[in-house]
């Protein structure tokens, strides 16, 4: 990652990341980490958080890692309640774990729906809320990782589209309701980022073309451009910034860059 902030701008601070161990949101866990908190990374499986609390040790960082799945609230009541007995306080949450797979939407069942909703925005609310008592006693924050799926139409993602429409009714709805907290909840809104499993999957070469000539910028995202935007809203220089979802797509969705 090629290094603008300050290497001590989390210095102090906690951070709680679901889905911390791989893809984005993993590479805005390592980040903060980089940048000097403390980390506590969860995800559904184990193996995901090794590689990554390897990686943090390996360059001097802390990391603490608890497995939940973030559709069932006790878990993750027991992960945040995990993370305060061993880093004493929780600064940020970052919520990003999430689901996703293409599927037509006549193909799609109830539970394939209902599945990613779960995952995505349920667990949004899931962890935010049981993160909400030790956020206001650090003044805290949560950053909502979204998408621009749902900001036109996205065939074949009626599922996360949905489900990220919630993530940012949730943004803007708990901004407002526990600004008053001290506590500030933002969003960011990736992209096409190509350096993503997911990414490499969905993206065939003819695809791949077809999305390069929409975006404006004329390169596809990178994880470290979701890091960065993650590391201005957690920073100091974001204080007053509460309820937005900071879209980091190059202006592709405006010209209506879509999957299919
Ligand atoms: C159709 C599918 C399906 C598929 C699962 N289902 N995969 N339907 N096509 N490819 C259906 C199943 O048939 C089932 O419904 C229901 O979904 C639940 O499936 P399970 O496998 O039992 O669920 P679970 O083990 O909980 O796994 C859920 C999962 C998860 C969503 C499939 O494994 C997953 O998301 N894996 C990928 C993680 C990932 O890529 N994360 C990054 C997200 S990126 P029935 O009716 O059969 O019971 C992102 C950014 C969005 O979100 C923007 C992208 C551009």
């Amino acid at each position: 990652m090629t290094k603008v902030f300050n290497n001590n701008i989390l210095q102090g601070k906690v951070a709680f990341v679901t889905g911390g161990g791989t893809g984005i949101t993993g590479g805005v866990a390592r980040a903060f980490a980089e940048h000097g908190a403390k980390l506590a990374i969860t995800s559904r499986k184990q193996e995901n958080l090794d590689a990554m609390k390897a990686a943090v040790e390996g360059f001097g960082g802390e990391c603490f890692t608890v497995a939940a799945d973030v559709r069932d609230y006790e878990a993750v009541e027991r992960a945040i309640a995990a993370t305060v007995e061993h880093f004493g306080k929780i600064d940020i949450v970052v919520n990003g774990a999430a689901g996703n797979f293409l599927c037509q939407a006549e193909e799609l069942s109830a539970n394939g729906f209902g599945t990613v909703v779960d995952i995505d925005t349920k667990g949004t609310f899931n962890v935010s809320r049981a993160a909400f008592e030790e956020l206001k006693r650090s003044r805290g924050q949560i950053i909502n990782i979204s998408a621009t799926l749902h900001y036109l139409a996205t065939p074949m993602q009626i599922h996360v589209s949905a489900a990220k429409a919630g993530v940012d009714a949730i943004t803007r709805n708990l901004s407002v309701e526990w600004g008053r907290h001290g506590i500030r909840v933002n969003g960011i809104a990736p992209g096409p980022i190509e350096d993503t499993e997911g990414m490499k999957r969905l993206l065939m070469p003819e695809l791949r073309e077809k999305m390069m000539r929409k975006i404006p910028v004329g390169r596809f995202g990178r994880i470290e451009d979701i890091e960065n935007a993650a590391l201005f809203l957690a920073s100091d220089a974001a204080t007053y910034v509460n309820g937005v979802t900071l879209v980091v797509d190059g202006g592709s969705w405006l010209l209506g860059t879509s999957l299919t």
